[in-house]
This record gives structure tokens, sequence and C-alpha cells, in this order.
């Protein structure tokens, strides 16, 4: 890589697991629009490879016209501390070879904080988009990352006023948080006329508002054998008849292939592209999720969001949207979707600044910051 300083400042845009494909795409967009406006912004994409298999990685880089990374750390599954062992130690290496000017990190997942440790060790300023945002659940490994990445971070993007507040009160001045918005909107309000059936769309005779999807991939419900089993018996009991489509993830996978059930209504099918897996959402009758990126999907599509979980850091998807949380007690599904079905669901609204242009906001501080 080149220097810095004759060049321009390089920002390294790290990636690492799906929901950050979506969350880099539209930022990598608004710096290379600058660029061909002048500017001396440069990027480089590190890509850790704590995802890997084509349906969880590479699909997203076709779909969402992401370039192809600069770098492949390659690090694989793994333990929380064996891979965030194998990413500090190769990023390490990646800076001390060819250092960055900044490092931008998203979200919540291991590549996101072994990143930011590796570059703020090495004395290398650190973003974080999406930051500030808390579950208070310390027994979820996200948790845990957004507490050390923010606590190492040099400049904050926001997605809402809540995170802001959280920021503020554990310490941070206002003139290193940055509310702008949801980069993770920005991609979906500039593919939703590109959403597209999947194939199997007629063979399982779906139809507009006919069927639900689901998908599940926390260790809380899925880990455990017999839990998982008693929460899919649920699903299944409580759709009245209708379809769930369900793109299982692949740590869903192990746990579901020992299983044996009579769940009829359910179709397992492999993970979705981005633009099949939300034409279904956009047209479902709900969605049951224990995902933090489509209940914001959701939200902002409209679509009334069953969370199977105890908390969310994304309090916004519930006072403002159409997500509610059901908890992870398979119990508690039945009366929540007897009321969707009597036409009881919110019908939500639209958090602020989740307008799709994010992105934009992003890159003008980023100018800012380093090339004032
Ligand atoms: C990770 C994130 C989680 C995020 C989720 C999104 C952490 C701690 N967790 O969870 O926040 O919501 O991604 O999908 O960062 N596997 C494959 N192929 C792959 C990737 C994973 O088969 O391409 C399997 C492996 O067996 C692996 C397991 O899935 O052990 C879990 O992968 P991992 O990245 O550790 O965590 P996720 O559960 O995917
Ligand atoms: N998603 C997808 N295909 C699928 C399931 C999810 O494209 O089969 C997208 C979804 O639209 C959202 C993102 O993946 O943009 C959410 O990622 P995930 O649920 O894996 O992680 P989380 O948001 O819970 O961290």
């Amino acid at each position: 890589m080149t220097d810095a300083a004759t060049q321009g400042p390089l920002i390294d845009v790290i990636a690492g697991a799906r929901p950050n494909f979506m969350k880099i795409a539209p930022i990598i967009a608004a710096i290379q629009q600058r660029q061909q406006a002048g500017s001396t912004l440069r990027y480089r994409l590190v890509h850790t490879g704590q995802h890997y298999d084509e349906k969880m990685s590479g699909e997203f880089f076709t779909q969402l016209g992401i370039p192809h990374p600069d770098v492949n750390l390659e690090v694989g599954s793994g333990t929380q501390a064996e891979q965030t062992a194998a990413i500090l130690t190769r990023y390490e290496r990646l800076l001390q070879q060819a250092p960055c000017s900044l490092c931008l990190v998203v979200g919540d997942v291991t590549s996101t904080m072994a990143c930011a440790i590796a570059a703020q060790k090495l004395r290398i300023p650190v973003a974080h988009v999406e930051a500030g945002i808390r579950s208070g659940d310390w027994t979820m490994p996200e948790e845990i990352n957004r507490l050390v990445t923010d606590s190492i971070t040099n400049w904050f993007f926001t997605t809402s006023e809540v995170a802001n507040q959280n920021l503020r009160k554990s310490g941070v001045g206002d003139e290193r948080i940055f509310f702008v918005g949801n980069t993770m909107i920005d991609t979906l309000l500039a593919n939703l006329p590109r959403l597209r059936e999947p194939a199997f769309w007629p063979a399982l005779g779906l139809q507009p508002g006919g069927y639900f999807v689901m998908t599940l991939h926390r260790p809380a419900n899925v880990d455990d054998p017999a839990g998982f089993r008693q929460l899919l018996d649920a699903v299944n009991r409580g759709v009245r008849g209708l379809p769930v489509v369900f793109p299982v993830h692949p740590r869903t996978a192990k746990t579901l292939q020992s299983l044996r059930g009579d769940w009829p209504t359910l179709k397992p099918v492999d993970p979705l592209g981005y633009l099949e897996f939300n034409h279904l959402v956009r047209h479902a009758k709900g969605v049951i999720t224990d995902s933090g990126g489509v209940t914001e999907e959701t939200t902002v599509m409209g679509v009334p969001c069953l969370t199977l979980r105890d908390t969310t850091e994304r309090p916004e998807t519930v006072t403002v949207g159409t997500n509610e949380l059901i908890g992870t007690n398979p119990a508690a599904l039945q009366p929540a979707l007897d009321r969707l079905f009597e036409g009881q669901w919110k019908a939500g609204g639209i958090p602020d600044l989740w307008d799709g242009r994010t992105s934009i906001r992003i890159a003008d501080v980023l100018e800012r910051l380093l090339c004032a």
C-alpha cells in the first residue's frame, strides 16, 4: 500500500460477518462518490473471513456491488477466543506491514471488536458505525463486543438518540458523537426496486400476506436441542397452517440436523441472498426472528416482527417500529400470533434519520476529520 501522507488518508473498512456486508456497501459507495468529486480519501476493504460460505458472504458482494476485498484475513470459525485471537494477530500483521490512517468498524460482531483493538494498540484511530447500542445482556457475545469496541473508539457514528445517550452516560463527549442514522437502511432503500422472488416461491405456493418468514441464530435459541425443538413446536402450532419460510443459518443447521419433529408448516431453506430474503420479508404476514438487523428492516418496510429475545439493543424498533419482544419462552408466541391474526398489530413509524442518506453523512464527517 502507498504512503497516506502523499496520497491522502487511507481508511480500513472492516467486514467479517453477514450483517456487516449490508452496512459497509453504502459507506464504500459514498467514499467512491467523494473520490469522483475530487476527494483524496482512500479506502482498503479488509474481510476478516469470519463468515466465508458463498451464501453467508460472497453472494452479498455480488448482489450489493461491493468491490472484491483488498485483503482477506481468512480467519474462519472457532471459539470466541480463537476467532478473536486469529483476527487480532492477522490484522495487526497487516497494519504493521501496511498501516492505515483510520480503522472503520461496523456493528457488533467479533471482527468489529478484534480489529478495533488491533488498530488502537498501534495508535491508529478507530471509528465505529452503529456505536452506542446496548442490550444490557452480557450473556450475548455481541454485547461484550459493543462494550469493548466503544471503550476504545475515537469517533462514534450512531443510529439513534438512545445510542447517543448511552455514549454520553459512559463519558463520551458530544464532539465525538455523530448521529447519522442507519447504513443498513441505506442499503434497504437503495435496493427496494431490485428485490426479487426466490426461485422456490411458486413451488411453496407463496402468496403475498399468506406466509411467515423466520430466522433464528442466537446461541440462546438454537444451541440447545430441547429448547430449540420447543420453539419450533410453538411456531408450527401458532401460525394457523400458513407456511413459514425458514432460511437456516449455519449455526442453526448444526442443531436442526439432530432434531426430529412434526412441523408441516416449516419450510427450511438455505440462507438466502439479500434481494430474495428482503422480497420475502416485504410481502410476509409477519416475521419471527432473533436477528438484530432484520428488526430494523421490518420496521422500515412496516412488516410485523416478533422477536424471540428478552432484550433488544435496538429499542426504537419497538417504540417506533413494528417490532415486539416476545421473549424466549415458546409459550409467549401463541398469544402474540393471535393478536397478529386478529389484525391488532401496530402500524409503526420510521426512526429519525433512517432515510437512506446515512453513508453520505458518514463520508462527509470522515472527510472533515481526515482531510482537514
Ligand atoms: C455471528 C455474530 C452475530 C451475528 C451473526 C450473523 C459474533 C460473536 N456473532 O454469529 O452477532 O448476528 O454472525 O449471521 O460475531 N459457519 C459456517 N459458515 C460460515 C460462517 C459460520 O458454517 O460462513 C458456522 C460455523 O460452524 C461456525 C458457526 O457457524 O462455528 C458460527 O459462526 P460465528 O461467526 O462464530 O457466529 P455466528 O453464530 O454466525
Ligand atoms: N439476511 C439475508 N439472508 C438471510 C437472512 C438474513 O440476506 O437468509 C440479511 C437480512 O436482510 C439483514 C442481515 O442479513 O440485512 C441480518 O443479518 P443476521 O440476521 O445474520 O445478523 P444480525 O443482524 O442479527 O447481527
